[in-house]
């Protein structure tokens, strides 16, 4: 099966629980009720995408487990192809979550099937008729690094959220479309915004939070202006409905800052709810 939009990435089952504040090291702080979502930076991606209308297909993996299944089925009910998701023998990756009462989360990955996710898929899929592919880093980064290579031979255009920061081959990062890191990420990577395109990109965007974003490209930065919203209530995933959107716009014909433009919104509105996946909104909701 071919769509315009292709996601590789993670799946992860979210265990997430809100406390009041996070413990230092050796304390024990009281949480809520843990609650499980379906998460993970590829999964979150695709959906976010599907959700404002594109068709688009998830590469990655899940466990023959419960949360395998957790996943699959938010994925199939949000319209994501599922065929090249495949079942690995390891447990499907877990996204320990600790939400503070500012909408703050901080996250350890367990990966699981995500570290199954390997080279040979990427040399078992067609690019015909792909149009975007969209990359996160909980997958390994030599699969990453594959895909990106492959699809840019095959005319792609590629997007990468660099989350966490990874260091990519220089022949790799010129093959990039768009670069998208979040405002601590791109000063891992570069003094000045501009200076991420002397790593490779066509382009890069730069996710400001509240505060908007930032395109950057060789004529220049255009700010897209941040969606005011209500309250904030759970920032996770946020960065993922971004790439989900931007990617869908972009598969759609956009040009990169009416995409941006778009995909801020669409990341505002998903941290008005709780959760990643069932955070984020229909192509409706964002009008
Ligand atoms: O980017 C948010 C995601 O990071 C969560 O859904 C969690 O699974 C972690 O992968
Ligand atoms: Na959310």
């Amino acid at each position: 099966m071919t769509t315009p939009l292709l996601v590789l990435g993670s799946a992860n089952a979210d265990l997430v629980v809100e406390v009041g504040r996070r413990p230092a090291g050796g304390e024990t702080v009281l949480g809520g009720d843990t609650v499980v979502l379906p998460g993970g930076k590829g999964a979150n991606t695709a959906v976010a995408a599907a959700k404002v209308g594109a068709s688009v297909a998830l590469v990655g993996a899940v466990g023959d487990d419960g949360y395998g299944a957790l996943l699959r089925e938010s994925l199939e009910s949000s319209g994501v192809g599922t065929s090249l998701v495949k079942t690995s023998a390891r447990p499907t990756g877990i996204a320990y979550i600790t939400v503070t009462p500012d909408g703050e989360n901080s996250i350890v990955v367990s990966p699981g099937a995500n570290a199954d996710v390997s080279p040979s898929d990427v040399d078992g899929l067609s690019f015909a008729g792909v149009r975007v592919l969209a990359c996160s880093l909980e997958v390994p980064l030599e699969t990453v690094v594959h895909a990106i290579d492959v699809a840019a031979q095959a005319g792609v255009r590629t997007v990468l959220n660099l989350s966490p920061v990874a260091e990519l081959p220089p022949s790799t990062l010129a093959g990039l479309s768009v670069l998208v890191v979040n405002e601590h990420e791109a000063a891992q990577l570069a003094s000045e915004w501009s200076g991420l395109l002397a790593l490779g990109p066509e382009s890069a965007i730069v996710t400001l939070g509240s505060r908007g974003a930032a395109v950057v490209r060789e004529s220049g930065v255009v700010e897209v202006p941040a969606v005011e919203v209500a309250e904030v209530v759970d920032t996770t995933g946020a960065g993922d409905a971004f790439a989900g959107a931007l990617s869908a716009r972009l598969a759609e014909g956009d040009d990169l800052v009416e995409a941006a433009r778009y995909a801020a919104k669409v990341a505002a509105l998903s941290v008005t709810k709780a959760g990643a996946q069932p955070s984020y909104p229909t192509a409706a909701e964002v009008g």
